[in-house]
C-alpha cells in the first residue's frame, strides 16, 4: 500500500507518520507537507533513512504537484491532516483556513478521484480501483458546542461556531459530496483535542507547559471553565489506523477517550506537576465565539470497528509533561524561530512565516 499522508510535519500527523512506520513496515508512506509555521521536520528527524518513508516539500492547493505525486507514488490511501489548526489564527485571518482546508480538500479529493476511478472520462462510473480510501481527518469542533449534558454523535448537524470549525465542516461535506455524487470510497473521523509530544507550543497544554518552565505568566480566557473532552495522540493514530483499514465506506466515526476536562483543571494540574505557583495564572478577555463544552460519543467507533484507546488522561499528561521536560531543546528551537532558519536554509522558498 502506498499512503499519501498530507501535513505530516505537525503535531498529529508525525506521530501518525511514525506510528504507521512502526505498525505496517511494508507500506509506503509519502508524507507531503508545505512546511507552515506548524509544520516542523524536528518532529520526523528520529525516522532515520528508513526507505518506506518519502518527504515531499507541497502544498495540497498545488494541483500540478498533487497529480504529479498520485503518479510517481501511485497513491492508494490519502489520509489528510493538512489544514491551518488553530482556532486563534481563524479569527485574525480567517482566508487562508478557507485555501486550505477546504479547497485544498477539494483539490485532493478530485485528484484521487481521478487517479483511482476505473474510468475516469464517464461521470456515471462509480467503480474505483480495489483497496482506494481518502480518509479525512476532521474535529468534533465541526458539531459546534454542547450545553452541560449530552454528547456528539456522528448523525447530529453540523454547527459549527468559528472561522476554523466552519472550514472543517466545509471540508467534511465536501469529501461526503464527492462520495454520494461520485461514489468515491471515503471516510471521516472527527476527534477531539488531542495532546502529547510534538505539539506546536501555541495550544493549550504545551503553552502553559513552556511557560510554567519559564515563570511567565499562564493566559486563561474567560473563566477558564470550557471543557474539552482530551485524547492522547496515539490513541488517535491508532483509531485512525483503524478506520482506514475496517472502516465502513461512506461512513464517519467520532474518535475520543471519555476524558473530559476544564482548561483551568488542565493548567491546575501542569502546575502542581511541575512544582509552581498557580499565582502564575492571568485570566484574559475570552476568545469570541469561545465553545463552553465538547464531548465525544465514541460508542461507533468501539462496538463497530473494535478499537478502543489506550491510555488513560493520568497517564497520558504524565508522559506528556515528561517529554516535553526531556525536550526543552524541541520548544526553544520554535520559540525562538530556529527551525524556520532551518528551513530557509533547506527549502529557499519559505518565506518569514513560514507560509
Ligand atoms: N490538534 C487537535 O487537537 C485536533 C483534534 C481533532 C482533529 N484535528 C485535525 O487534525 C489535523 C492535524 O492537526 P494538528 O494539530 O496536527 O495540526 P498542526 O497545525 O500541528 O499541523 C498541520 C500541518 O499541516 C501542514 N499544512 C498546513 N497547510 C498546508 C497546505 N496548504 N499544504 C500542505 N500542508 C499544509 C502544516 O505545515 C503542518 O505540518 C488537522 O486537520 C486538524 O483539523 C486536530
Amino acid at each position: 500500500m502506498n499512503v499519501l499522508i498530507t501535513g505530516g510535519a505537525g503535531f498529529i500527523g508525525s506521530n501518525f507518520v511514525k506510528y504507521m512506520l512502526k505498525e505496517h513496515t511494508e507500506y509506503n508512506i509519502i508524507n507531503l507537507d508545505a512546511l507552515t509555521y506548524a509544520g516542523n521536520l524536528e518532529n520526523l528527524k528520529n525516522i532515520g533513512d528508513n526507505e518506506k518513508y518519502t518527504f515531499i516539500k507541497a502544498d495540497i492547493r498545488d494541483k500540478k504537484k498533487i497529480e504529479e505525486v498520485f503518479k510517481e507514488y501511485d497513491i492508494n490511501a490519502v489520509v489528510n491532516f493538512a489544514a491551518e489548526s488553530h482556532v486563534d489564527r481563524s479569527i485574525e485571518e480567517p482566508e487562508v483556513f478557507l485555501t486550505t482546508n477546504v479547497i485544498g480538500t477539494q483539490i485532493l479529493l478530485d485528484i484521487a478521484k481521478k487517479n483511482w476511478k476505473l474510468n475516469p472520462q464517464d461521470k456515471h462510473c462509480r467503480k474505483y480501483k480495489a483497496g482506494v480510501n481518502f480518509l479525512q481527518v476532521s474535529t468534533d469542533e465541526v458539531y459546534g458546542e454542547l450545553g452541560k449534558e449530552g454528547l456528539f454523535v456522528e448523525t447530529m448537524p453540523l454547527l459549527p461556531n468559528n472561522p476554523y470549525s466552519a472550514s472543517k465542516a466545509s471540508a467534511d461535506l465536501m469529501v461526503r459530496a464527492y462520495h454520494e455524487t461520485f461514489g468515491m470510497p471515503i471516510n471521516i473521523t472527527r476527534c477531539s483535542n488531542n495532546y502529547g509530544p510534538y505539539q506546536f507550543p501555541e495550544k493549550l497544554i504545551p503553552l502553559i507547559i513552556n511557560n510554567c518552565l519559564k515563570g511567565n505568566d499562564l493566559p486563561i480566557y474567560g473563566d477558564g471553565m470550557q471543557i474539552r473532552d482530551w485524547l492522547y495522540v496515539t490513541d488517535h493514530c491508532s483509531a485512525i489506523d483503524t478506520v482506514l483499514h475496517r472502516g465502513i465506506n461512506g461512513e464517519v466515526y467520532n474518535i475520543g477517550g471519555n476524558n473530559e476536562k476544564a482548561n483551568i483543571e488542565i493548567v491546575k494540574l501542569i502546575i502542581e506537576a511541575l512544582g509552581k505557583s498557580e499565582d502564575l495564572i492571568t485570566y484574559v478577555k475570552d476568545r469570541p465565539g469561545h465553545d463552553r463544552r465538547y464531548a465525544i460519543d465514541n460508542t461507533k467507533i468501539i462496538t463497530e470497528l473494535g478499537w478502543k484507546p489506550s491510555y488513560t488522561f493520568e497517564e497520558g499528561i504524565k508522559e506528556t509533561i515528561k517529554w516535553y521536560l526531556d525536550n526543552t531543546q524541541w520548544m526553544e528551537n520554535i520559540v525562538s524561530g530556529n527551525y524556520m532558519g532551518y528551513y530557509k536554509k533547506m527549502y529557499k522558498d519559505v518565506d518569514e512565516d513560514g507560509r
